[in-house]
């Protein structure tokens, strides 16, 4: 167990926000903002954990726009590959936690089974390598570094990833097309920034590469479908009324995305005694949460 103050990296994200909202009242930690802790600095980085010294580092800051990362492959792999690395060394030296979060992008082609951790990565973008090199660089320097890998993250709140533009776009449009040869394992926030707690408050145990995806696999399109008839059910004004399924070749775009990387997170249970809930079941609790925000934004309209 570990309450000496820690550090959460990425405080502004999607998982920063749920860390942020879900932490347990006597948790001490800091979080500061990109320009005190910049990872494209990773140099920088040792100098400001010996002020800090954290007792727990979560990471939970990358670089995470898929496309530039395909213009940019050296920026991306600053932050996502060789800052985890400094964080890494940093705490094996100093007796610190490390929890590292990775991603599904690791891999492109799944056997269409949940994807098991000790599978072979095999990314497809350039995110996806840097991601990659930064679970080899963490292991390399912390073999009892705890690396979690997730999957179509969105959440806490009402914000701009896939579900909620697709569901703000829904309030306007009479049809909306989803790709549906994309498969992941769609994870709330909340739900992973709660394991990530869990895991904290236990004996340092678990090192190495888990998957920590809420269970089960969806396609864009399923999760849209599914996103839009929880809405509805929240009384949400939905306007859309064909949700048509197209192929990713529709949406040109610079970086390929896995065609299928939804991932077994069964695991953990055995691990660390607590699970992730099925991707239904935390897509009702997001949408519930977010519906009277979607509820204003069609009153604005
Ligand atoms: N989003 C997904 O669908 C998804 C799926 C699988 C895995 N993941 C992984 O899950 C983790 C959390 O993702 P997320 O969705 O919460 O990401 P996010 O919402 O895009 O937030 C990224 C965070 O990283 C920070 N950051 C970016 N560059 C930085 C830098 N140079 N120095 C310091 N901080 C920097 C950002 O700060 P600013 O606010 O200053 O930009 C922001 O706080 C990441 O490891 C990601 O790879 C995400």
């Amino acid at each position: 167990m570990t309450h000496g103050p820690g550090l959460i990296t990425g405080g502004t994200g999607q998982l920063g926000r749920a860390l942020s909202l879900t932490a347990p009242p006597d948790r001490r930690y800091h979080a500061p903002p990109r320009d005190a802790f910049d990872l494209a600095r990773p140099g920088d980085l040792p100098a400001i954990l010996d002020r800090l010294r954290p007792a727990w580092i979560v990471n939970a800051a990358a670089y995470t726009d898929v496309d530039a990362a395909e213009k940019d492959e050296a920026a991306a792999g600053l932050v996502n590959a060789e800052a985890p690395r400094v964080l890494a060394a940093w705490a094996a030296e100093n007796g610190a936690r490390l929890i590292h979060i990775s991603t599904d992008f690791v891999f492109g082609h799944g056997p269409h089974l949940p994807i098991q951790p000790d599978m072979p990565v095999a990314p497809l973008n350039a995110y996806g390598r840097t991601k990659a090199a930064g679970e080899a660089r963490v292991r390399d320097a912390m073999p009892n570094a705890v690396i979690l890998r997730t999957s179509y993250l969105y959440g806490p709140d009402f914000g701009t990833g896939f579900v909620d533009r697709m569901l703000a776009a829904a309030l306007k449009r009479e049809a909306l097309q989803v790709v549906t040869d994309q498969t992941g394992s769609p994870t709330a926030a909340p739900d992973l920034a709660r394991l990530i707690w869990a895991i904290l408050a236990q004996p340092l145990t678990g090192g190495g590469i888990h998957h920590a995806a809420c269970r089960g696999a969806a396609s864009r399109y399923d999760l849209i479908a599914e996103a839009l008839e929880l809405a509805r059910g929240q009384g949400v004004p939905i306007r859309c009324a064909r949700l048509e399924p197209v192929a990713s070749d529709r949406f040109p775009s610079p970086a390929r995305r896995p065609d299928y990387s939804a991932l077994d997170s069964s695991g953990l249970d055995q691990i660390f005694g607590v699970g992730m809930p099925a991707w239904q079941h935390a897509l009702r609790d997001h949408v519930t949460a977010i519906a009277p925000d979607l509820r204003r934004l069609a009153a604005k309209a």
